[in-house]
């Protein structure tokens, strides 16, 4: 992001929605970034600043130790939107009145015009909205008028058009607020007069110029899995500094089928100066006779560092260490509480020794998934590639359940490529966000021609999310699992039995250990 680029910047009041505020707001091709509610703000004197939008949060403006602004903050010539309690906080700072609930309004409410204004300007008359409060506002401070109210509420918008001053009651970057787009793209288009100039387009352009700059003539090594982030990273920097860049490439034994191959070939393809390490054995050899799940991750994780330094350091002398990481990873790391609460560093490789001495870069920790997409695909990368499913540093080690032996691999690397091939065949494997399947520690017995049989069972589990943290067991067509357990069962010698996995997440978790 160059210092020209048009910039909103979000204060966090602690809602579960707020990363969805500045996904909807990247979505119109603005840049805004999500800052604690106390951060210092003389630091974006620099920045092409364009507006404010405070948060929603779970706390009330009236309890003792609420989150605050100071009164100078609405000293500031800049739009503002508050949100839900960035409504209620800038009425209350502004000489409103609140009143405190006993209970939470959540759900669906139909909001009403009164009077568009600017910022409901083009609003249904009557549209459905999304409410989660507690307190409400029953007295606007002086120079406000309503734009909106509900059956309940007197106050579903409001607004300060001197000072650039708005509030909404409802959420409008919640899906099931209909106009809340229209609201959003209001308050950036009309009132803070962005023109909407985030693209990736010219993302790729100024960070390939910053990477330039800041890379100069070092060079740099980046640990890849084969999945989307890192080689977008890869792609990026390889534009941006060519073969000044190593990609190293780590087989820890526990990839899918063909995986290693696959990737050497994609990367090749791309140009990109890849450096495969086959280290298998050594991984695998650590994991003998080992069953506990957090043993086998602290194993892995040892192991990879080790593997990586070498291969690091084999490679000649880097100044560099790049990293995927994404924008919700940063934040995620900066609670809300503010720049008092603890940071942890976010290390996506897992802690590398310190004693390699590499300064980091991380060319999209300003961007979000569906940008990351967007940016590969720009880059050249397959539609294939681009939608894969998310798979786990520790590969297959926790989709074998118990010991990790090359005779399980093999079993499940089979049942998985079929499993993988069925869905992407009847054009299920877009639908899901990750599928996968299993391989159960015990054996169950079945019957094959006139023979008993006393084999293993493989487990399926496909889910639908949107970030991981919580999902929802999909729903695939019974004729595509009936053909999945079919083929799996004649084709992959050693399983007799397949079950498909009815779990959410919580209170189970998408993988099984
Ligand atoms: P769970 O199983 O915790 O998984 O519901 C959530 C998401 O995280 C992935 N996952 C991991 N990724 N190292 C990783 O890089 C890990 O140890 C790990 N464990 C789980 C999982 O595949 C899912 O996408």
């Amino acid at each position: 992001m160059s210092l020209q680029h048009e910039m909103i910047l979000i204060l966090d009041f602690g809602s579960q929605y707020t990363q969805l505020i500045a996904r909807r707001v990247r979505e119109q091709n603005v840049y805004c970034e999500i800052v604690p509610f106390n951060a210092d703000l003389a630091k974006y004197g620099n920045y092409n600043l364009k507006g404010y939008i405070l948060s929603g949060g779970p706390s009330s403006v009236l309890d003792k130790d609420s989150p605050l602004l100071p009164l100078s903050f609405f000293d500031t010539s800049l739009p503002v939107l508050g949100i839900c309690y960035g409504q209620h906080l800038m009425a209350y700072r502004l000489g409103g009145r609140l009143t405190q609930a006993t209970t939470r309004e959540y759900g669906r409410a139909t909001v009403t015009v009164k009077s568009e204004g600017r910022l409901l300007k083009d609003v249904e008359h009557s549209s459905q909205a999304w409410m989660s409060h507690g307190d409400s506002l029953d007295a606007l401070p002086e120079g406000f008028v309503t734009l909106a109210e509900t059956a309940d509420i007197p106050f579903a918008a409001i607004a300060n058009d001197d000072k650039q001053f708005y509030g909404v009651q409802f959420h409008p970057e919640v899906a099931h607020t209909i106009e809340g787009k229209k609201v959003l793209r209001n308050f950036l288009f009309d009132i803070c007069g962005v023109t909407g100039d985030w693209t990736t387009e010219s993302f790729i352009e100024s960070s390939i110029a910053d990477l330039k700059k800041t890379i100069g003539t070092d060079n740099v090594i980046l640990g890849i899995s084969g999945g989307v982030d890192s080689t977008v990273t890869a792609a990026l920097l390889h534009r941006a500094v060519g073969d000044q860049m190593t990609a190293i490439f780590v087989n820890n034994g526990l990839l899918r089928k063909n995986e290693y191959e696959d990737v050497i070939e994609s990367y090749q393809v791309l140009g990109i100066n890849l450096k495969p390490v086959d280290a298998s054995k050594k991984f695998l050899d650590r994991l003998t006779g080992v069953i506990d799940p957090e043993k086998k991750r602290k194993i892995i994780g040892e192991t990879f560092i080790e593997v990586f330094d070498e291969a690091a350091k084999a490679n000649g002398k880097a100044q560099w260490l790049a990293q995927g990481t994404l924008y919700p990873d940063v934040i995620e790391s900066v609670s809300f509480k503010g720049p008092s609460a603890t940071i942890k560093s976010h290390h996506n490789v897992g802690g590398l020794p310190e004693n390699m001495n590499l300064m980091i870069v991380e060319p999209l920790r300003e961007l979000f998934k569906d940008e990351v997409r967007d940016l590969g695909r720009k880059l050249g990368l397959a539609e294939s590639f681009i939608g894969r499913h998310p798979f786990p540093g520790p590969g297959l080690a926790v989709r074998i359940i118990g010991e990790i032996t090359e005779d399980c691999l093999s079993v499940l690397r089979e049942a998985d490529a079929i499993y993988i091939d069925e869905l992407r065949q009847s054009d299920q494997y877009d639908k899901i966000w990750q599928a996968f399947a299993v391989l159960l520690p015990v054996q169950s017995v079945g019957v094959m021609g006139d023979q008993r049989t006393y084999e293993n069972v493989i487990a399926l589990r496909a889910v639908t999310s949107t970030d991981g943290m919580t999902a929802d067991w999909a729903i695939i067509p019974p004729e595509v699992l009936a053909r999945i357990s079919n083929r799996i069962i004649n084709e992959v010698k050693g399983v007799n039995r397949v079950c498909y996995d009815i779990s959410s997440k919580p209170p189970a978790t998408i993988e099984w250990e």
